[in-house]
């Protein structure tokens, strides 16, 4: 049996047993699907990892870097409390559309809410709102910019609020310091900005599954 083949079938197992058939997200993928939007959501058994990290977390205000088709944002508002707020930014308006869609079906448009446009655009107008600070930010779009997410994150944050990076293994690329693939040298800057920090305690952990060899960093916002 291939590695991945294995990876998938321990997947298959887990989330069978742990986030089993629901209707609202295979409905979200299925729409994505027909829309075109490439399958690059977090596995279901990720879905679930970020919901229980932002309810460990107790949060009532998350903010998501990289929307898609909104299933990862599905995951992340069912951590949120009725009263709870989600901001979701994402380049593409087509991704966009199909993600106010699914939210929509989630019930969870009263709480989430999609803005449109490139986030490095978007940051600064959100921070000119100065928004209640945000206890959770996913942060799962283009990688190149990671390291100026992680930055615009702490100005939104606060002390004990959590921020994940996605995607930060890509294969084991992550530790080519020669590369010139954006998405190396975007999430190398971020994981650098975490480790040198004096705000931030991270980590970073790799992963396998239906979704490939990839992996997660986490940073805790210090005091
Ligand atoms: N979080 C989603 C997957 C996001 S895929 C999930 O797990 O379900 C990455 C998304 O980031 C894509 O939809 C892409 O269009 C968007 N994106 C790429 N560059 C961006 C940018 N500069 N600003 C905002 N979104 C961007
Ligand atoms: C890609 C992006 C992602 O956010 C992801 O989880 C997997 C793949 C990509 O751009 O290929
Ligand atoms: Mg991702």
């Amino acid at each position: 049996m291939s590695e991945s083949q294995l990876w998938n079938d321990v997947d298959d197992y887990f989330t069978s047993l742990l986030t089993p058939a629901d209707d609202t997200l295979a409905a979200a993928l299925r729409d994505s699907d027909a829309a075109g939007l490439p399958p690059i959501h977090v596995a279901p058994n990720q879905g679930k990892l970020l919901q229980l990290l932002a309810e460990i977390q107790g949060a009532r205000r998350i903010l998501e870097i990289g929307t898609l088709g909104g299933y990862s944002t599905i995951w992340l508002g069912r951590a949120l409390p009725a009263d709870g707020r989600l901001i979701t930014f994402e380049y593409d308006p087509a991704h966009a559309e199909v993600a106010r869609g699914n939210l929509a079906r989630a019930g969870l448009d009263k709480i989430a809410e999609v803005r449109v446009g490139p986030a490095l655009e978007s940051l600064p107008k959100l921070a000119e709102e100065n928004p209640e600070p945000f206890d959770f930010v996913f942060i799962d779009a283009d990688k190149v910019n990671n390291s100026h997410y992680i930055e615009w994150a702490l100005k939104l944050t606060r002390p004990g609020s959590l921020i994940v990076l996605d995607n930060v293994a890509r294969e084991g690329r992550v530790t080519d310091a020669d590369s010139t693939a954006g998405d190396v040298q975007g999430t190398r800057a971020a994981l650098e900005l975490i480790a040198a920090h004096p705000k931030l305690s991270g980590t970073a952990i790799q992963t396998v599954g239906s979704k490939g060899y990839d992996g997660f960093a986490l940073a805790r916002v210090l005091a």
